[in-house]
């Protein structure tokens, strides 16, 4: 028999290198690079990718059956508005997220729905808990369905075999790094078993239209494979967001064959479970403190949601050695930039200040539309003065100090008016929304940084 050929392949991003080193060239890890027998490609499953396709002639496009996709809710809203609409018969969605985000309760939620219907069934594979615990998080979270049934097993040939005997239409496998094939002899968790599980996986959530959960913890060590290998197998790709000690969770969709990317789903980790939150915005403004120089709010746009989100500063002279620069939810980088256009373009002495930025909640605020809120909470910290509470504000901000248009302008107006604001900041440049102020809303239009505290403060 042949020997069989070993591979070399990056546990963290999956890059393979014909020799064994140091240091992944591709994502720049350190250490991790490791040996892997290559399998055979009948194996591998060469053609599992494709498993779904059907061979046949080629056709004219506007001939081939579109079929519409009877999608299956979850029972869960904010679940099927990211998933598309519901849940594609036959479709694999890998929910990634880091470990104790709440993956495992989402999925046993809407794994306890999908099981109501009478004649439907879920399996749920656990890779991870006993089935002693899963059931007490059954209990936990209010669960009843008698479709749905739990087996605690790692071998995926063993899973294979139960899914053709229970034939469900949900098939859920909490975690894809937990299971391992007999086809091939790398550990579980290694890049070389995931992609085979997972590519079987797909053959079977194809092969008996099985709508298929992945769970995949993301790994910040590189030590074991993440989930991002995995990504261009599926054809969804769900990453489930929050922070350790805040109760909010965002699910959004990065991939979705069946949908669009844009939309995210918002939860509260409760102490029965999951629970939906259809106003996120309300949520994150409950605990607002109002009267505090610093605190403003501004209406970031989330997907296809406009998201209303207080911004903190603290801005203090330093007192030992170099100044400290602290931002927790916004990029430091955004930041230092936004500092810089105060000091330069609006005149104020920044430089000899610790400087502290927190976005409320808990969540992690990426939008340029964003920093406009931050100069405003910026400047108002270091002059201590407070800025009139019910004051919304959005605008892209340059190198310059002038103020960008952004888009989505009229969704975030419409949602800081629904929410009782009465004044918003925006950028001079987004015209067709100045142009229609709604009823009991003041619309100020800025061009520039300084224009902007002149007006505000
Ligand atoms: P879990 O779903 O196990 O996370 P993951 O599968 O992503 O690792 O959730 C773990 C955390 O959620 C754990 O710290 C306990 C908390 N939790 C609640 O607060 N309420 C609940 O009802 C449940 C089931 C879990
Ligand atoms: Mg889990």
């Amino acid at each position: 028999m042949a020997k069989p050929k070993t591979t070399f392949t990056c546990q963290s991003c999956g890059n393979r290198t014909p020799k064994w080193m140091g240091r992944c060239g591709a994502c720049n890890e350190w250490g991790t690079i490791v040996e892997e027998v290559a399998v055979s490609a009948t194996a591998a499953g060469g053609r599992a990718a494709f498993g779904a396709l059907q061979a046949g002639r080629p056709q004219r496009l506007h001939e081939v059956d579109g079929g519409a996709v009877a999608r299956a809710s979850t029972g869960i809203l904010e679940l099927d508005r990211v998933l598309g609409g519901g849940l594609v018969p036959g479709s694999l969605v890998l929910v990634g997220g880091d470990p104790g985000i709440g993956k495992s309760t989402l999925l046993l939620q809407a794994s306890d729905r999908l099981a109501r219907p009478k004649g439907r069934s879920v399996l749920y594979v656990t890779g991870e808990e006993s089935p002693q615990q899963t059931r007490m998080r059954f209990d936990r979270v209010g669960a009843k369905s008698e479709g749905l049934w739990l087996v605690a097993e790692t071998c995926l040939e063993r899973i294979d075999a139960f899914v053709r005997e229970l034939k469900p239409s949900v098939l859920v496998v909490d975690s894809v790094q937990t299971l391992y094939t007999e086809a091939v002899e790398s550990a579980p968790g290694s890049v070389t078993q995931l992609r085979e599980v997972t590519a079987r996986l797909m053959q079977l959530a194809k092969g008996h239209n099985i709508a298929t959960f992945l769970v995949g913890h993301v790994t910040k060590d590189g030590a074991i494979a993440g989930p991002r290998v995995l990504e261009h197998m599926v054809d969804t790709v769900l990453y489930f967001e929050g922070q350790r000690g805040h109760a909010f969770r965002l699910l959004r969709a990065v991939k979705n064959r069946f949908g669009s990317t844009n939309e995210i789903g918002a939860f509260e980790m409760r102490g029965d479970g999951l629970a939906e939150v259809h106003n996120p915005s309300a949520l994150f403004l409950a605990e607002r403190a109002t009267n505090t120089a610093g605190s403003v709010v501004t209406a970031s746009f989330e997907g296809t949601r406009p998201l209303l989100v207080e911004v903190q500063a603290l801005v203090a002279p330093t007192r030992y050695g170099t100044a400290r620069r602290t931002a927790i939810g916004a990029d430091a980088g955004r930041v230092a930039l936004l500092l810089a256009v105060l000091e330069k373009k609006a005149g104020l002495d920044l430089a000899g200040a610790d400087v502290y930025v927190n976005i409320a909640g808990g969540l992690r605020m990426d939008e340029p539309a964003a920093d406009l809120a931050l100069v405003a909470s910026l400047a108002s910290s270091h002059v201590d003065r407070t800025i009139d509470a019910h004051t919304v504000l959005f605008g892209e901000v340059g190198l310059g100090g002038e103020v960008r248009a952004v888009v989505a302008a009229e969704a975030r107006i419409a949602e800081a008016r629904q929410l009782g604001f009465t004044r918003v900041f925006l950028p001079a440049g987004n015209r067709d929304a100045t142009a229609n102020p709604p009823p009991g809303l003041e619309l100020i239009p800025v061009a520039t940084t300084s224009e902007l505290l002149d007006k505000l403060l």
